[in-house]
């Protein structure tokens, strides 16, 4: 089949997508946009997060048919809106995460800081509690967390907490990276119950939901 969406602000189409193809795979595989991390395929991870209309997703839980007519945002665009030039442009939370030491391996870090985005875009000052409740579905082998949790609080204060706005258009190839179109991220699914695994810093699990997180 062939889906038509549109990537941090520009329009494709992959064609030839299976029917179980996730949103990931297209991502990566088709459109060349390799930031969201494939981790664990299950939605416990966190390291695939996107956002699907604004909604947080994790991208390996979203069949690619569901982005059909939708508009994505994968961890390439978080930059679109930053400061900088070039492939030296970040946004203020990717350059929180590096002036705290948050990345390490850094194969947690596109869904991190997708997450850590979309709070500061809805919390202006996180206290330590918001942070953790929405990183929770977020895990990081590396860091212990608190390097992150400084990046978080780090970013708040540059930014008063604004987020990244929507990036306008994106350059050719360019991209930005849990939840299902109809079930946000932390939510508890039918498939796992309320009871899932625990999340990193917080209690929310991630993404379990059999469609999206
Ligand atoms: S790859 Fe781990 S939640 Fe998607
Ligand atoms: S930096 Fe390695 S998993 Fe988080």
């Amino acid at each position: 089949m062939r889906v038509n969406l549109t990537v941090n602000g520009r329009p494709h189409t992959a064609d030839d997508v299976w029917e179980g193809e996730s949103l990931l795979y297209v991502l990566r595989e088709r459109l060349g946009l390799p930031g969201s991390k494939n981790a664990c395929e299950q939605g416990e991870c966190g390291s695939c997060t996107v956002r699907l209309d604004g909604d947080l997703v994790c991208a390996c839980l979203v069949a690619a048919g569901q982005a059909e007519g939708r508009e994505v945002t994968t961890v390439e665009g978080l930059a679109q809106g930053g400061e900088g030039d070039g492939g030296d442009r970040l946004a203020p939370i990717q350059r929180a995460f590096v002036e705290a030491g948050a990345v390490q391996c850094g194969f947690c870090t596109p869904g991190l800081l997708m997450a850590a985005d979309d709070l500061l875009a809805r919390v202006p000052d996180p206290a330590d509690a918001d942070i953790r409740e929405a990183l929770s579905g977020n895990l990081c082998r590396c860091t212990g967390y608190e390097t992150i949790l400084d990046a978080v609080r780090l970013a708040a204060t540059r930014t008063g907490g604004a987020g990244t706005p929507e990036a306008p258009e994106a350059p050719e190839g360019g991209g930005r990276p849990c939840a299902s179109p109809g079930r946000p991220r932390g939510s508890p699914s039918a498939a796992t119950g309320p009871a899932g695994p625990a999340g990193p810093v917080g209690s929310a699990s991630p993404c379990r939901a059999p469609t999206a997180c």
